[in-house]
């Protein structure tokens, strides 16, 4: 389940971790938002410390599609259809910067980019509905997107009945990108240490983060994590995360090299990958192309495998695609309100910022969200800002983002009634389940996590530690998923991404 992007890369320059070490500011995770800030404000002056659980881009940074597109699916249409032309225009705005650092960036550290055009095509009726909202809100919003020519339609790689394009939006190897802002970022006097997850983040009586190798203290802090893994603000009940599986297979035919993304239900995204944009991984075995879809609420799937077997067999009935290369999958979390949440954490007395709700459109949204924090910790005038991060910052909530707050936190309850009820109707002993299976049962009341990886069957609580949901085995990784808000661990119980702060107790 490694990414194409990661089967290449140069291994990172990381700093010693010295307990007790003060700095400005602590930047937790090594994604795209942790890196860019992280790079902005020590290209500031400031004294800057990385801290990333696992290696740079172990999340969904090193394991995206590498699309910096402003044409993003159906986006501008759906926050259209929840807020007013102005914020949509602030959005577009912010990802605009967002879109001018990373390619920027890109030129600047030699990572290679190609100039390519964006697609969002449809071809059932509500498909094609969507294509043409979309089209509007796009146009409003100031971009300079088209409808798609008969010979463009008919050259694509699916059927298309209709399609909005934007021109110019670039195509990247995310691995190639990261790797080089983290070693920029060390360059330039940075701090960087990897393989070291933050248990706990404290504002008092100085702020400070806690992890196994000790502790770092700094003025400010910023969750960088993909979602806050500190419950105050309840972010987890703001937004919901969703998972997809991306697939890599030679190209063994002509696909056109625009960047694809359907309107249609299920959604279906299509890029090629050239030596060219793909530097680390392809550049010995171009051309490849990947596609992207199976996505489904975290925990939520009755089978992980199934829905990326899917993906397969659509891709070898529609696209001329040789041997399979690589399979892997991701999580991006959307906010109720469909607005990235980015600033101050509540109850942190303005010390700890945070970032997350991207949607999936992280390479353009990271990095806006990066220039906002930097400019916040530099101390910029508000005056001296770009006005679309006053807009963006001011919350708007409006009746229908309520109403799908409830409903997903409905869904949330649901969830949790019927893991309880699932788990404590079977119970241990359970047979030793087959290789790369996992089961729950109950044993004294309590859902117990029962898996074989590798061999090695083990034990562990199956209640989340973040607020007691019962947790489901993914198959396609072989992890125990939870269906409430989305966090994950390993077989063996170790935390790996979400709202929770530690790992699964393990049982005997
Ligand atoms: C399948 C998929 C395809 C996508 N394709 C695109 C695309 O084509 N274009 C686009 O613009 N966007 C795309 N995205 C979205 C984009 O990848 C994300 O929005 C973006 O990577 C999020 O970056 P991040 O740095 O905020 O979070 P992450 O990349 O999730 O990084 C968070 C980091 O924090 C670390 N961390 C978490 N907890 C701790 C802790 N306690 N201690 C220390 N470290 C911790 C993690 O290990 C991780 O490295 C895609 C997303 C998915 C899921
Ligand atoms: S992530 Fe909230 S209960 Fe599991």
């Amino acid at each position: 389940m490694t990414s194409l992007w990661k089967t290449d890369v140069a291994p990172p320059v990381a700093t010693p971790f010295e307990p007790g070490r003060r700095h400005d500011v602590i930047v937790v995770g090594a994604g795209l938002t942790g890196l860019a800030t992280a790079l902005e404000l020590v290209r500031g002056g400031m004294d800057v410390a990385v801290v990333e659980r696992g290696g740079i881009g172990e999340l969904a940074s090193g394991s995206n599609t590498g699309k910096i597109s402003l044409l993003q699916g159906t986006t501008l249409s759906a926050l259209r259809r929840h807020h007013p032309a102005s914020l949509v225009r602030a959005y577009v705005e912010a990802n605009r910067d967002g879109f001018e650092w990373t390619t920027r960036a890109a030129d600047e550290l030699g990572v290679p980019t190609t100039v390519r055009t964006a697609v969002t095509h449809a071809e059932s009726a509500a498909g094609v509905r969507a294509v043409t909202d979309e089209y509007r809100a796009a146009r409003e919003a100031g971009l300079d997107v088209r409808l798609a020519t008969a010979d463009e339609l008919a050259a694509g790689p699916v059927r298309m009945a209709t399609a909005v394009v934007l021109d110019q939006q670039r195509a990247i190897d995310p691995m190639s990108l990261l790797t080089a802002l983290a070693g920029a970022f060390v360059a330039a006097g940075g701090r960087l240490h990897l393989s070291t997850a933050v248990r706990r983040v404290r504002v008092l009586p100085r702020p400070r983060i806690e992890t196994e190798h000790g502790s770092l203290f700094a003025t400010d802090i910023v969750l960088a994590t993909g979602t806050p893994f500190t419950d105050r603000g309840l972010y987890f009940a703001k937004t919901s995360a969703a998972r997809s599986v991306c697939v890599s297979f030679d190209l063994v035919g002509d696909v056109p090299d625009d960047m694809y993304l359907s309107a249609d239900d299920p959604t279906r995204s299509v890029r090629t990958v050239t030596a060219a944009d793909g530097a680390g991984a392809a550049s010995d075995r171009a051309p490849q192309l990947i596609v992207g879809g199976a996505g489904h609420p975290v925990g939520r799937a009755s089978s992980e495998r199934e829905l990326a077997e899917e993906l397969v067999a659509w891709a070898r009935d529609t696209l001329p695609v040789g041997t399979e290369t690589h399979r892997w999958s991701a999580q991006d979390y959307t906010s109720h309100n469909l607005v990235p949440f980015i600033g101050v954490m509540p109850r942190t007395l303005g010390r700890v910022r945070f970032a997350t709700g991207y949607a999936k459109w992280g390479l353009t949204n990271a990095p806006a969200a990066a220039l906002r924090i930097a400019s916040e910790l530099h101390g910029e005038r508000r005056r001296d800002r770009p006005s679309w991060m006053t807009v963006i910052g001011t919350r708007l909530t409006v009746p229908a983002d309520l109403a799908r707050g409830a409903a997903e936190n409905a869904k949330a309850g649901t969830e949790a009634a019927r893991g309880w009820a699932g788990a404590l109707g079977r119970s241990t002993p359970v047979a030793r389940p087959a290789e790369g299976t996992g089961t729950v049962a109950g044993k004294h009341g309590r859902p117990v996590g029962v898996s074989t990886v590798d061999g090695e069957t083990r034990a562990v609580s199956a209640i989340c530690p973040h607020l007691g949901g019962v947790l489901e085995w993914n198959d396609l990784e072989c992890t125990w998923d939870c269906p409430l808000h989305a966090s994950r661990f390993t077989p063996a119980g170790e935390r790996i991404e979400g709202p929770a702060s530690t790992g699964l107790r393990r049982l005997r």
